[in-house]
Parts: C-alpha cells; sequence; structure tokens
C-alpha cells in the first residue's frame, strides 16, 4: 500500500523523465489490487484471473539444505500460480517492510515504500529509466557495474564517470566535477549510480565517512543516489557497512536489494525502496511491462523468510559471508604466488571480484579474448566496466564465486602465462580455428564495423555476409573477432592462400 502522506520535501517530479510522468496506471491493475486487499464477502469478476483448477500443479514442496523443508499450503499454491498486485505479493512486501527496517533504520520510513522486481537489474532500468532521458547526465563511479550503460546507452545518456581510488568514489572530485559543470552552465545530473559494498568490478566497501560525504554532496547538488547494492550482506569487513538509505534524511536514496547472490539468482527476486512517489513511477513501469515479479518465486521467498525469520535469514548471511572471504582470501593467495611482478591488486573487500591490474601492458582485451580462450582461461577485460570501453584499459575483473580452488589456481597460473607470453611476443600467432566464409564484397564493411567495436559474434556475419562466392576465412578466435583492422586484412590475404591452396587439392 502506497503511502499517501509526503513527507520529504522533495519535489520528485523535476527528476521524473516526461515518459515516466505520462505514464498511467491499467485499470486491470488496479482492480486487482483491489481485489486482493477487499474482505471475503466481496465476489469479484472483474478480473482476468485463469481458473487455477486447469493448472497441473497440486504440490509444491521444498527441502532446504538444513535438512528443513516447507511446503506450499492450497491456498499459497493457488497464489503463487496466480496474477498479484504490480507491487508484490502482500504478505513478502510486509515481510520485506519488516526486514528493511530492522536492518536500515531509514529515517522517515513512513514516507518511504517498496516495490518487488525480477532482480536488481530490472530494478535498475526501472529505476533509471524514470530518470534518465535523452541525452541526461549520469554519474556513475569509473570502473562500475556495465548493466548500468546498457540500460541507459540507447537513450543516449552522458556517462560522468568519476574516478575511484582503493574507497571507491573520490568525492573531492565529485564535488569538483559537479562544481566545474554547474558554473560552465551544463546540465546537471539528476542521479548518482553508485554500487556502494563488495563493488563490481573492484570489490570496494566505502568507507562510512565518505558515504557521508557523498551523500552531503547529493544534498547540496540536489542528485538522487541509487544505491545497487547486490553485495551489501556480503562484505569481509570487521564493521558492517553502513547503507545510503541509513544516512537518507532528505528522501534521495533509490536503494536497489537482490536474492541473486544469497538466495538464488535463478528465483530472479530483488526489491527497490524509495520514497513512495518513486516507488509509484517504478510500479506504473512494471505495470507496462512484466505485470509483477513471477509469483512462484515470491510465494516461495516469502515462505523460507517465515521459516528463519529475520535472525535466520541474518545467520545465512553470515554463512555466505564467510564462504566468499575465505574464497577471497585463497584468490589473493593464488594471485600473490602467480601475478608477483606482472600485477597489482588490492584484496576485495567484498562481493565476488578481485580487480587485476596488470603491469606493462596498456590493454588486456585482445589478450583475454582472443588469446585467454585459446589458452584455457576466462576472465574479464578490464575495459569492458569502464565509461569508454573502446579506450585500452590494464584490468581484468576475476571471480572468485563458483571456480574450486584448483581451477583457480590453474586459471591465474594461465593468466601468468599469457601475460609473460603477451609482454615477450605482442600479437598471438596460434594457430586458426573456425572456419567461416565471408563474401569479399563485405570486406571492407566488416573492417569498418571493426574500428567501432571490439568484437562481433560470427553468427552477426553468417546471417548477413554469407555469399554466393564465399572465401574460406579462419578466424583465429572462435567466436570472436578482436583483431585490428590491419591484423584481420593479413589474417583474410593469410585465409585467401589456405583457401585457394585447399581448393586446388580438393
Ligand atoms: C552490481 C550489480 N548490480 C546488479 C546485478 C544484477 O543482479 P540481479 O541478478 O539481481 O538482476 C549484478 C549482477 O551481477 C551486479 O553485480
Amino acid at each position: 500500500m502506497h503511502k499517501s502522506k509526503e513527507k520529504f520535501g522533495m519535489d520528485y517530479s523535476t527528476f521524473k523523465t516526461d515518459v515516466s510522468k505520462r505514464r498511467r496506471s491499467a485499470t486491470t491493475r488496479e482492480l486487482t489490487k483491489i481485489a486482493y486487499s477487499a474482505s471475503k464477502n466481496v465476489v469479484s469478476l472483474a478480473e482476468g484471473m485463469p481458473n487455477e483448477e486447469t493448472f497441473p500443479f497440486t504440490e509444491i514442496s521444498i527441502k532446504l539444505n538444513d535438512g528443513s523443508s516447507f511446503t506450499l499450503s492450497e491456498r499459497e499454491l493457488g497464489a503463487a500460480l496466480q496474477y498479484i498486485p504490480t507491487q508484490g505479493y502482500p504478505p513478502l512486501l510486509q515481510c520485506l517492510r519488516e526486514f528493511q527496517r530492522r536492518a536500515h533504520a531509514p529515517p522517515l520510513w513512513e514516507s518511504r515504500d517498496i516495490v518487488i522486481v525480477s532482480g536488481a537489474q530490472d530494478g535498475l532500468s526501472k529505476t533509471l529509466e524514470a530518470i534518465i532521458g535523452p541525452g541526461d547526465p549520469l554519474l556513475v563511479h569509473d570502473p562500475f557495474y556495465p548493466g548500468v550503460e546498457v540500460v541507459v546507452a540507447p537513450h543516449q545518456a552522458e556517462l560522468i564517470a568519476i574516478p575511484q581510488d582503493e574507497q571507491g568514489v573520490v568525492p573531492e572530485i565529485l564535488r569538483e566535477t559537479l562544481r566545474s559543470r554547474q558554473l560552465s552552465g551544463k546540465r546537471m545530473p539528476k542521479i548518482m549510480y553508485i554500487n556502494a559494498t563488495g563493488s563490481n568490478p573492484n570489490g570496494v566497501v566505502i568507507p562510512l565517512e565518505r558515504r557521508k560525504e557523498i551523500y552531503r554532496i547529493a544534498c547540496e547538488y540536489n542528485f538522487l543516489i541509487l544505491d545497487d547494492d547486490p553485495y551489501h550482506f556480503m562484505h569481509f569487513e570487521d564493521v558492517e557497512p553502513k547503507s545510503f538509505l541509513s544516512l537518507d534524511t532528505e528522501g534521495r536514496v533509490i536503494r536497489v536489494d537482490s536474492f541473486s547472490k544469497v538466495i538464488s539468482s535463478g528465483i530472479r527476486l530483488g526489491f527497490i525502496t524509495a520514497a513512495a512517489p518513486l516507488i509509484v513511477s517504478i510500479e506504473l513501469h512494471l505495470q507496462s511491462s512484466h505485470l509483477h515479479a513471477p509469483t512462484l518465486s515470491q510465494v516461495i521467498l516469502y515462505k523460507l523468510l517465515k521459516v528463519w525469520g529475520y535472525d535466520g535469514l541474518m545467520s545465512h548471511f553470515m554463512g555466505i559471508r564467510y564462504f566468499y572471504k575465505r574464497r577471497r582470501d585463497i584468490i589473493a593467495t593464488l594471485a600473490r604466488k602467480h601475478l608477483n611482478g606482472l600485477a597489482d591488486f588490492t584484496e576485495p573487500k567484498g562481493g565476488f571480484f578481485l580487480w587485476i591490474k596488470v603491469q606493462g601492458i596498456t590493454d588486456t582485451w585482445k589478450m583475454i579474448m582472443q588469446r585467454g580462450v585459446k589458452e584455457g582461461v576466462i576472465m574479464a577485460p578490464g575495459a569492458a566496466f569502464m565509461k569508454d570501453p573502446s579506450k585500452p584499459c590494464n584490468a581484468i575483473r576475476a571471480s572468485f564465486a563458483k571456480a574450486s580452488y584448483q581451477e583457480m589456481d590453474l586459471a591465474l597460473q594461465r593468466l601468468a602465462e599469457l601475460i609473460r607470453g603477451r609482454k615477450n611476443e605482442g600479437i598471438s600467432t596460434r594457430p586458426f580455428e573456425d572456419i567461416v566464409y565471408i563474401k569479399r564484397r563485405f570486406w571492407g564493411p566488416l573492417q569498418r564495423m571493426h574500428r567501432y567495436g571490439r568484437s562481433y559474434e560470427w553468427p552477426h556475419f553468417r546471417e548477413r555476409d554469407f555469399g554466393e562466392k564465399p572465401v574460406h576465412f579462419r578466424s583465429p578466435y572462435p567466436g570472436i573477432i578482436g583483431v585490428s583492422s590491419a591484423t584481420l586484412r593479413a589474417t583474410i590475404d593469410q585465409q585467401i592462400r589456405f583457401a585457394d591452396n585447399m581448393l586446388k587439392a580438393s
């Protein structure tokens, strides 16, 4: 239920895009909300709900890894298989409100609300699309989670990237950037994206004093803070990080939580906590997209939270923390063993990732995307997390979340070999694989396209470029083009000779 009383002295309409302001609620969705909260003696013929009797499921039971189990009651099963109000499954909503209040103690709680979304990514895109219109500026920290860029790029948003040090966003640079923008009369940002705890990709946890300073700057320059915090309970610090939500006296924090890392990513659930008028905008957007996050997932999560209670959930988080901290310690030890003298890194303070900066190399893209795959190691090239991914970046992101210790050992050993190889040889001369066909007349466009991006998937070319007179061309790297234009040209020439010889021989 949305709160009608607005206690924050903010005019949220100034932050919203015109598209967001034009959104209206669907009557059918409103009716579902009304029917859900109506008393039992009300008969509703209003909704388009299918009859559950026609559904093939009769029971859903879940076993937990602590040996306990639960079964959805008939009523819960009925609800789990049905449409629900867009904001979320009401019992789960209530449960999450209580959780949020207890975990973060946000000031002026009665002026905020939550909405359940299909994971943090859904929450980020709905939030950003409510606020970022064509060409709007968005503050981010560099590097940052690329799921943000893919949302705002189609809106041609201007990314204002604020550099980080080992403690995250540098407030002095943030303030100075805003000050000089204001002085030069440029459009001021309405929102800043922050991933404050166990940041993806660099594992930073922003210390409290810095969070406070960033919040002060947000108040000073009147922007919202979008705190994407899926690793909040997965930090490796002694002191619990204080969330931006808990500091938010003015109602400018939009907090995105996710169950992906702590319960299951396949369950696709997360939730947004923000001032009620912002939640309404996000809910209206949800009404026009997937109506609501999956009910079955919501009911299962609700049952789990009921079985565990707040303390049970917190002790689950503690277990997760210990689990990943141990993995962090192991990858840090392995990195010291294999990358000594080749790369630098800081021990991640939370999250899943080790951010490695390779010495003596300006860009890791080709090394990782081309040679890495062939040498049996895949990591994420650092440029993928930068404001401008086409610029060289000497970093690499390695996940310590899932691989076995032996696999991590092998991966870092292979990375070390790659770095040494890269330093000694320059470009890879590994044998080619994967025959694809490219019409001669597409070589030019192919090369031109190559200049605008770093890699293209072969199926893209196959579809568009497969010709009647194909030239046999072997890609140096399965599935990927990532060589420079000159190298590509040389490779093509070499492959024409190869193909000609092959054809002559056949
Ligand atoms: C910082 C960050 N935000 C959002 C997401 C998306 O998470 P979800 O699975 O909840 O959509 C991820 C996933 O890796 C992430 O690292």
